[in-house]
């Protein structure tokens, strides 16, 4: 397995510490707890980068929830995304008139939702939202309405709190620009 340097994340530069991020967390918690009293909301974790949001998320809901994952893959060409996505693991409650929120770390193009959307829409659920913690509307390509957004970010590449490159970092309990130095294509 291939090293990637910085493995402590220690010299990176942070953009939202852990402090910041608690305090966001809580509040995006508060409001859906607010907005969705009495409903029993299904919130929809997007597997890898969001299971350290949604953990610290629902722990900040006061009211009854359930929670479910699905994984798929999405293949890039040449640095651009191709929007091509398979779903690698599927939804295991029924969503069917249910108030469903989806949970990302971080919203980009906006063809990684857009797709799941789509997918989640067509087997009918009583509403359909999206909570990113990060949402990086300068690259967006589809319009996706976004009901709850921790923190807007910059176009630079950003590790910790879930979010990886090539498959670490997630566990840095900040949020941290990786330098462009360290990114290889
Ligand atoms: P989108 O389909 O372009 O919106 O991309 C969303 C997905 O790309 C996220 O769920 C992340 O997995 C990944 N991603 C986008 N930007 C970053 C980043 O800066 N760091 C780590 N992962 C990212
Ligand atoms: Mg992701």
């Amino acid at each position: 397995m291939k090293k990637t340097p910085l493995p402590e994340g220690m010299d990176l530069q942070v953009l939202y510490s852990e402090e910041r991020i608690r305090t966001r967390v809580k509040e995006l918690g508060g409001m859906i707890s607010a907005d969705y009293a009495d409903q029993l909301p299904l919130l929809v974790a997007i597997l890898k980068g969001s299971v350290v949001f949604l953990s610290d998320l629902i722990r900040s809901v006061t009211i009854p929830i359930q929670i479910d994952f699905m994984a798929i893959s999405s293949f890039e060409s040449a640095g651009k995304p191709g929007g091509v996505v398979r779903i690698l693991k599927d939804l295991d409650i029924p969503v069917s008139g249910r108030p469903v929120i989806i949970v990302e770390d971080i919203i980009d193009t906006g063809l990684t939702a857009g797709y799941l959307v789509k997918n989640i829409r067509a087997r009918d659920p009583e509403s359909l939202e999206i909570c990113g913690l990060l949402d990086r509307g300068v690259r967006r390509l589809v319009r996706l309405p976004m009901k709850y957004v921790g923190f807007e970010v910059p176009d630079r590449f950003i590790v910790g709190y879930g979010l990886d490159y090539r498959q670490q970092y997630r566990n840095l309990p900040h949020i941290a620009f990786l330098p462009e130095e360290s990114i290889e294509d």
